[in-house]
């Protein structure tokens, strides 16, 4: 039986990606080489998110950080892991972290060609009630390993080469696009390997979910008002869409990706920009996104072809099933 078959014929994340990349002749191991990097940062913080309760891991870490947000202790250990982790890979030159506000440039001996832009625990209000919470990461390629300034890292996001996220939720779970589509893996954890769960995921054409924090309303522009007004009192004679919010991004597009909807951080009158910063956590989305068949949209334009001017400029964002974007895009559209 096929089944049977797949519990002794393990399709590992390392095997995947290692069959994907042998269509490329160019390729050497060094993306595959990477990967197993941010995958062991991802081990990590998977394991300590399980134990933070018992290893005192909870709380403030009593720092701000350039976000002007307060530092949890988990912020700060997952940052710490995935720059030691990202830079001993010796594929990469230049790290973006959240957390740091500067960017990172790798000593020239361990320099490779790789920038990656990531919010190593996104969802840190979550931490501390054990809701999911997760990592979130974008990979680009610089040309010239020898001359790595910061404005290398200021790429629109369609010049991505691979986007992912790894979601800490009630399973482990590894989610990674390469240009290719998006496929899904969970941690086994008494192998510690990540396997393959959910190939080739496709986000629902339609949906009848959306996600937005609802408590900034009253600052919200006219598009959005009326979007959400619509999902409640339906014209047209369709139900209702039922309200999901976790408050981790992760976890709001994994659902969305996997159940279809839209999930929404819109700019409001006190954040022209929103919340979300573009680099690390409205770029690698909108990729996943596009890369399932859904669409990405500031309000503007297609979100990944903002090109950033900073490293951590924000963005608003709406993302989803195809339909959905294409009702917001409307309502811009006729709101100019
Ligand atoms: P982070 O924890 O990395 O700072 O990100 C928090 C983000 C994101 O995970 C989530 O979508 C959003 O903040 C929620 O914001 P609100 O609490 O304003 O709804
Ligand atoms: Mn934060
Ligand atoms: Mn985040
Ligand atoms: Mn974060």
């Amino acid at each position: 039986h096929e089944a049977d078959a797949n519990r002794t014929d393990l399709m590992t994340i390392t095997r995947f990606v290692l069959n994907e990349q042998s269509k490329y002749p160019e390729s050497r191991g060094d993306f595959t080489i990477l990967l197993s990097h941010i995958l062991l940062g991802c081990k990590f913080v998977c394991s300590a998110v399980n134990k933070a309760g018992l290893a005192n891991n909870l709380g403030l870490a009593g720092d701000t950080n350039v976000q002007g947000e307060e530092q949890k202790k988990l912020d700060v250990i997952s940052n710490e892991v995935f720059v030691k982790a990202l830079i001993s890979s010796g594929r990469t030159c230049l790290l973006v972290s959240e957390e740091i506000e500067d960017a990172i440039i790798v000593p020239p001996a361990l320099r490779g060609k790789y920038i990656v832009v990531f919010d190593p625990l996104d969802g840190s209000s979550n931490i501390d009630c054990g809701v999911s919470i997760g990592t979130i990461f974008g990979i680009y390629t610089v040309k010239d390993t020898a001359n790595v300034a910061v404005e290398a890292a200021l790429q629109s996001g369609s010049s991505l080469v691979a986007a992912g996220y790894c979601m800490y939720g009630s399973s482990c779970t590894f989610v990674l696009s390469t240009g290719n589509g998006v496929n899904g893996f969970t941690l086994d954890p008494s192998l510690g390997e990540f396997i393959l769960t959910h190939p080739n995921i496709k986000i629902p054409k339609k949906g009848k979910l959306y996600s937005v924090n609802e408590g900034n309303a009253k600052n919200w522009d006219e598009p959005t008002t009326k979007y959400v007004e619509n999902c409640k009192f339906p014209k047209d004679g369709s139900p209702p869409k039922s309200l999901r919010y976790i408050g981790s991004m992760v976890a709001d597009i994994h659902r969305t990706l996997l159940y279809g909807g839209i999930f929404m951080y819109p700019a409001d009158m006190k954040n022209p920009n929103g919340k979300l910063r573009l680099l690390y956590e409205v770029f690698p989305m909108s990729y996943l996104m596009e890369q399932a068949g859904g669409q990405a949209f500031t309000g503007k334009q297609r979100a990944l072809d903002v090109v950033p001017e900073k490293i951590h400029d924000r963005s608003p964002v709406f993302l989803g099933s195809y339909d959905e974007i294409e009702q917001m895009k409307e309502l811009y559209a006729n709101s100019k």
